[in-house]
């Protein structure tokens, strides 16, 4: 026998005592489920996406009053998929008063108004040339993408997503000084209880690749580099999060998540407000592909994803899990009481 008075293992001896020194829980209240819309009749599954759907607005309605009313999920995140008819140079659908988002917010809070419906604002998705902001084609060949131009766009969509209902907007183009632009527009429009998740830290990540399969938004020339933010940075994500406190964001976010652990935590020491953490499609489709081929379990090597995000400091988590990881939830709650 060693002679070992400490011992660590006694914390760890069974589900109990483990429970009891648990340091990081994982909860529906920290689950917001990013969901797709369309205008047409048809739910249709999104094959880049396992378990997504492109929503009709019935069934989006019907799928939140499941996800809210029987499983808990406080807040979904809604992206408009168009069709190609509709996407302009400028994007201008994106504020269109009569376009499929701000229809879903209208549906969304007529029937479920306790809901907190939040959008997701920028106007890739609008755009024929897939980009987030205004472009300007230079004479040479190539693109620039335009600041301030692209930043009065967003504030005439957030301010129809506001008209509309919804409860928080999420500004995910990365471009300068919008936060402070979309505040003091709402503000005056008087939309003050209009809350702001800003993408603070949004790397130019290939993670992405999924998502743009899904909304048919991937960029047809260039690409992001010039507002999302270098993988290689984490001071740079600091200044954005102090810039974006300033301007008057509620809750600051960091994208990708689980490959910039150390970005949230980093963010986590720097500032009193929420963060969020968006577990992007790219990372939720590898989990999904590795549990499909059989050499991942599904729910234990998400639940674990998503606790490490918690660990790192991120209040709450944007993820394609969130119905499945509030189901599980659910589950385990039954078999422990
Ligand atoms: C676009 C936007 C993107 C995502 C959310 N909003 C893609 C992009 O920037 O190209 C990515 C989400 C995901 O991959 O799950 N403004």
């Amino acid at each position: 026998m060693m002679k070992l008075s400490i011992r660590p293992r006694r914390n760890r001896k069974n589900v109990a005592m483990r429970g009891m020194v648990r340091e990081t829980t994982l909860s529906a209240d920290n689950l917001i489920y990013p969901m797709f819309v369309h205008a047409g009749q048809e739910d249709e599954p999104i094959e880049a996406l396992p378990g997504c759907v492109r929503w009709s607005l019935p069934g989006l309605v019907e799928e939140c009053r499941r996800l809210h009313g029987e499983l808990g999920i406080p807040c979904v995140d809604l992206f408009g998929v168009v069709p190609t008819a509709l996407k302009t140079p400028d994007g201008a659908e994106a504020h269109n008063p009569q376009g499929v988002v701000q229809r879903a917010i209208r549906a969304l809070k007529a029937e479920l108004p306790g809901l907190v419906v939040m959008t997701d604002v920028a106007l890739d998705p609008y755009s024929s040339y897939g980009q987030d902001g205004i472009v300007r084609e230079l004479p040479g060949g190539g693109i620039e993408i335009l600041n301030d131009e692209t930043v009065e766009a967003l504030v005439l969509q957030a301010l129809s997503h506001a008209e509309a209902g919804a409860d928080m907007i999420s500004p995910s183009d990365m471009m300068d000084g919008r936060v402070a632009a979309l505040r003091t527009a709402l503000d005056e429009q008087g939309y003050t209880s209009v809350s702001i998740m800003s993408y603070t830290a949004k790397y130019a990540s290939s993670f992405y690749g999924p998502f743009r399969g899904a909304l048919g938004s991937a960029p047809k020339t260039g690409d992001k580099k010039t507002y999302q933010m270098d993988p290689s940075n984490v001071r740079e994500a600091l200044r954005e999060a102090m810039l974006d406190e300033h301007e008057g964001a509620d809750i600051l976010m960091v994208k990708p998540a689980t490959l910039y652990l150390d970005v949230i935590a980093a963010m986590r020491e720097h500032t009193q407000l929420p963060i969020a953490a968006y577990h992007v499609s790219g990372e939720y489709l590898m989990l999904k592909s590795a549990a499909a081929s059989g050499w991942l379990d599904e729910k234990d090597a998400t639940m674990e994803a998503l606790v490490s995000i918690r660990r790192a400091g991120a209040d709450m988590i944007l993820t394609y899990a969130a119905p499945q990881v509030a189901e599980w939830l659910a589950e385990e709650k039954r078999s422990i009481t």
